[in-house]
């Protein structure tokens, strides 16, 4: 039996996390999973002054086949520290190097988009232990008007290589028509000259699927105007943390979008695209349909497809059925909306309430 440790942290994350649970435990699968509840976060880190230990990241990463994380953020740690130890850490120290971030129309009423043409139908392969995200820097004469911050972003052509291969190979199996890579070439010379080289070396081994580039900005404009136009999308960190906003905006809303954190093979971490959301959280307005598509990845994960078709539609059907929160318009209570599902991938019909 599959063992999976719960992060669901701060804010929202514990809100949307306890009906993914909900969720997990209701849709059948042949197994089963042992779920385990990890209390990591801003609580424990105020309360103890520890955010992870050594101990706990060897635990996870050696006695557990996945995590389903909510999210890391809170108010009263306004530097982050907790949220940059637990949930860079986990991606950093288990090299989780692909953010995998599909972004899927769930229906064009939810769009901001007045119109869209087509269907929204993109996966983000976001580069997930590099850019600017490791760290490497320093500060200068700090506090002072000659204060000088330096944060570097660090291209590797192993960790550039293993993402640009993953979208491709990802392209592959799934049948996808087209890989665009996304950068900032013009002005980043060198790292957009050696994601561009790594892209051409990579792309000629698949001759079968279409390739395009596209300057960052650019790319944001045009998921605006033709979203419809891109397939699979393969970024840097910081780019496809951007982006992935952007596009789970026009598919549904940040609330509904999913993601996974893998390095294929070895370890897998699911955790809504959206943060803890402390405008929001502690009023069951939270919108757990994110966390819950993240219960369809992992159930995909463990080769559970069915279980995790039957996810992904039972969302799909919440949404018809007008079960959705406040961010959609509807007037469903966070844990309303998880009790519908997972009635629903039970086998029931959902709620008559
Ligand atoms: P956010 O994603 O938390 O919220 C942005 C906006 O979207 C807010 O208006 C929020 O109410 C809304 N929103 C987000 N999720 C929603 C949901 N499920 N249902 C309905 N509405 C939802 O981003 P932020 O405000 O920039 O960040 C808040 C905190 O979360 C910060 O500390 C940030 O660092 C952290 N964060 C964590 C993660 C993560 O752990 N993976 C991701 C993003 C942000
Ligand atoms: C995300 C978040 C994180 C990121 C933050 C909380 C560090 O925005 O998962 O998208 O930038 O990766
Ligand atoms: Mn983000």
């Amino acid at each position: 039996m599959p063992r999976v440790a719960l992060i669901p942290g701060d804010g929202i994350g514990k809100e949307v996390i306890r009906e993914a649970r909900r969720v997990l435990e209701s849709v059948p699968v042949s197994a089963g999973f042992d779920l385990v509840e990890w209390d990591l976060g801003a609580d424990r880190f105020l309360r103890d002054g520890v955010t992870i230990t050594d101990d706990e990241f060897r635990t996870l990463s050696d006695e557990y086949d996945a995590i389903l994380l909510g999210a890391l953020g809170d108010p009263r740690v306004p530097g982050n520290e907790h949220a940059r130890d637990i949930l860079l850490g986990l991606r950093f120290r288990l090299d989780l190097f692909v953010n995998f971030r599909p972004c899927t129309l769930l229906s064009p009423e939810f769009s901001p988009l007045k119109s869209v043409a087509g269907k929204v139908d993109l996966e983000i392969f976001r580069e997930n232990t590099e850019g600017v995200y490791t760290g490497m820097g320093g500060v200068l004469r700090q506090g002072t008007p000659d204060e000088v911050a330096i944060e570097e972003d660090v291209n590797t052509y192993r960790g550039v290589e293993r993402i640009i291969r993953a979208a491709f190979e990802y392209a592959e199996r799934r049948s996808r028509p087209k890989v665009t890579l996304v950068d900032k070439a013009n002005a980043m010379r060198w790292a957009g000259g050696l994601w561009r080289r790594v892209f051409a070396e990579v792309s000629a081994g698949y001759p079968a699927i279409a390739t395009d580039m596209m300057y960052v900005d650019a790319m944001a404009m045009d998921l605006v105007r033709r979203p419809e136009h891109y397939s699979v999308i393969v970024t840097s960190n910081l780019f496809g943390d951007i982006v992935s906003d952007l596009a789970a905006e026009l598919t549904g809303g940040l609330g509904t979008a999913p993601s996974a954190n893998l390095h294929p093979g070895r370890h897998a971490l699911f955790e809504p695209v959206h943060g803890s959301a402390p405008d929001i959280a502690g009023r069951g307005k939270a919108n757990p349909m994110g966390a819950i598509r993240c219960v369809a990845l992992l159930l995909d994960h463990f080769g559970e497809t069915d279980a995790a078709g039957s996810v992904e539609s039972a969302v799909h059907a919440a949404l018809e059925e007008g079960w959705s929160t406040p961010d959609l318009g509807g007037g469903r209570t966070t844990e309303e909306v998880g009790e519908w599902i997972a009635r629903r991938v039970a086998g029931g019909a959902g709620s008559a309430g």
